[in-house]
């Protein structure tokens, strides 16, 4: 049994603790916006926040972020208030299919907590998540607006 916090809730999971973080929030929590994507840390399409950093889910063993503060791209909102990145990302229209958004959104967040004002450079380091519909310079855009706001 472990204790997770996410968005603000806790949740008591009976799981494998070696189960990981990504499975556990979909399939036990229920929060299904983060996504499943190649399962072994390379596109990004898992992307939560813990204690605010940015990590890949579908890599991270349950029993490593007991306790710890998690958020999901359900949780990025504050009530009724998207987030600036969640604002800039409608206004410049970059999701296609839209799968691998959710992770591309979380993993923008963390970035611009860290660094308000990114260079391109700090982006292509940063924001590594692949984008099989080829939003790439949508997504460098709105980073480049959400920075503004
Ligand atoms: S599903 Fe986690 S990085 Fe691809
Ligand atoms: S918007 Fe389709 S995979 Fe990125």
């Amino acid at each position: 049994m472990a204790s997770l916090s996410v968005n603000g809730k806790t949740h008591q999971v009976d799981v494998d603790p070696s189960t990981p973080l990504l499975w556990v929030i979909r399939e036990q929590i229920g929060l299904t916006g983060t996504k499943y994507g190649c399962g072994i840390a390379q596109c990004g399409a898992c992307t939560v926040h813990v204690e605010g950093a940015a990590v890949r889910s579908c890599v991270m063993p349950v029993s490593a972020v007991a306790g710890k503060k998690i958020t999901t791209i359900e949780g990025l909102a504050s009530g009724n208030t998207l987030h600036k990145v969640q604002k800039a990302w409608i206004d410049h229209d970059v999701p296609q299919c839209g799968y691998c958004q959710s992770g591309m959104i979380m993993a923008v967040a963390a970035l611009l907590s860290e660094k308000p004002k990114p260079t391109d450079a700090d982006i292509n380091a940063a924001i590594t998540n692949i984008c099989r519909c080829g939003t790439f310079q949508q997504v460098r855009e709105a980073i480049h607006m959400a920075a503004k706001a």
